[in-house]
């Protein structure tokens, strides 16, 4: 329902020109975290698109998600420096905590894995960061501690 609103009052504001589909995309994207594909249909009737056509823009601009984002997006740094001071062993740990491996999710969906090229913590490496907020000298057993917060 609360998709149903934005997409209203997108189109309302915007109007129905076509040059208007990516703001509306965008603006969706912006307050409902991503583009349900079941608005799909909506959308292409607002611009007098067929279904395919709206598909093929959402999918040809990879910043379109067609899936809420993870709650908790997790970078684990994979340049060289975190890697000598044993990325690799966290990478593994955090691994085996999400039940994801890197550039996927959670079961549930609710954490995302992605590597990062250096986070500027070369000195006190390994280091990765947590919705943006960056850690370092994270050991494994500090990694458990701060995903606990992240839960709480
Ligand atoms: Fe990881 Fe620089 S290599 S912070």
């Amino acid at each position: 329902a609360a998709v149903d609103g934005i997409l209203a009052d997108l189109f309302a504001r915007l109007g129905n020109r076509q040059d208007q589909l990516l703001p509306v995309l965008h603006g969706l994207q912006d307050s409902a975290g991503y583009i349900p594909p079941d608005r799909v249909p909506d959308i292409a009737a607002h611009f007098n698109l067929s279904r395919a056509e709206v598909h093929g823009v959402i999918t040809f601009y990879h910043y379109f998600r067609t899936e809420p984002p993870p709650r908790c997006v997790v970078q684990i740094c994979r340049a060289e420096a975190c890697q000598s001071m044993d990325g690799d062993a966290l990478l593994a740990h955090a691994e085996r905590a999400l039940g994801c491996g890197l550039h996927g999710r959670s079961a549930d969906g609710a954490f995302g894995l992605e590597p990062v090229y250096c986070l500027g913590q070369c000195a006190t490496a390994p280091a990765l960061t947590i919705n943006e907020a960056v850690f370092a000298r994270v050991t494994p057993a500090r990694f458990d501690a701060l995903m606990t917060d992240v839960l709480k």
